[in-house]
């Protein structure tokens, strides 16, 4: 039995909208959770859920009162239907939302007497390797550990600050977009070179992977890993001196701030939407 299992095999987890990410957690989580429940409100939403093994259902309000355990995993619009559909069968329980742009104390005041944390997992989580932010604050170590649990059983897990997350979101939620492009254009130049597609697409996935578990585990800067590459005269400074002459690091770099700063703008629009809704306005 796997640790997960030990913390969340007698638990029952709701899943509020098993969409894209919604089935991706139900993936990571099957096997580890007592029960999963799952809702949505197309017939064809809730067989997917099914077959992932969740027990599925349309009814969020008797899934909340099922679950010790509510993810919130639906569309920001969608949000505040599924707060009212749980209000008062959430007390004494976590309640998780994954749902962008919404403050925590938007969702906290309207669900008095809830554990309510806020999380932003990202789509590797569909093979249990999601990097998933959790918002620090002030959680006794038990509803800590089970919310830890649930998100470590689909990859790696970081407490940060509330004001981290928009940045956060550009860059790890948006990151696997960036870093598919950037393969992309790197597998598109070999074929252009006459090397075959799905050998070097391959290929360039290996090298990506290496690379990441090199610097992982040597701990040295990627700088000193370029430096180790590059051979005056060789191949490596040839291509670094087109990157330079791009601005390509430069290019990444404003890719994170404009991401951010786009979600720091979606969030003030959707916290505030979202609070009109709940208030009834
Ligand atoms: N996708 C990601 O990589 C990702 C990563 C982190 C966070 N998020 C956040 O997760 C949330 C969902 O994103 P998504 O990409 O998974 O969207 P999605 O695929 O559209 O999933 C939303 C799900 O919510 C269900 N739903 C809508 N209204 C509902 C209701 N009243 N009761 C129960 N279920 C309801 C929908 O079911 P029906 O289709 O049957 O209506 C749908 O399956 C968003 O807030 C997003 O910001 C997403």
């Amino acid at each position: 039995m796997c640790v997960f299992q030990e913390i969340l095999g007698d638990k029952t987890i709701a899943i509020l909208g098993a969409g894209k990410i919604g089935a991706a957690m139900i993936r990571s989580l099957r096997g580890v959770a007592g029960t999963i429940v799952a809702t949505g409100r197309r017939d064809e939403t809730l067989s997917k859920a099914e077959e992932l093994g969740a027990v599925a259902l349309k009814d969020n309000a008797r899934a909340a009162s099922m679950a010790d355990i509510i993810i919130v995993s639906v569309k920001p619009y969608q949000l505040p239907v599924v707060v009212r559909d749980i209000m008062g069968h959430v007390n004494g329980k976590i309640v998780v939302s994954v749902v962008a742009g919404v403050r925590r104390d938007t969702i906290a005041k309207r669900l008095p007497g809830a554990i309510v944390f806020r999380a932003m997992p990202n789509i590797n989580a569909l093979i249990g390797m999601s990097t998933t932010a959790i918002v620090e604050g002030d959680y006794s170590p038990e509803h800590r550990l089970l919310v830890e649990a649930v998100f470590r059983s689909m990859g790696t897990i970081y407490w940060i600050p509330e004001e981290w997350i928009d940045t956060w979101t550009g860059l790890v939620g948006s990151g696997p977009a960036y870093l598919a492009e950037i393969i992309d254009g790197l597998v598109l130049g070999a074929v252009s070179m006459g090397l075959p597609r799905d050998v070097v697409y391959k290929a360039v996935l290996d090298t990506f992977k290496a690379t990441a578990e090199l610097l992982a585990r040597n701990g040295k800067h990627p700088a000193v890993i370029r430096d180790e590459v590059t051979t005056p005269a060789g191949t490596t400074i040839h291509g670094l001196k087109v990157l330079e002459s791009r601005g390509v690091k430069s290019a990444l770099m404003d890719i994170v701030e404009a991401s951010s700063r786009r979600g720091r703008e979606l969030g003030k629009e959707i916290d505030a939407a979202v609070d009109n809704a709940l208030s009834g306005g």
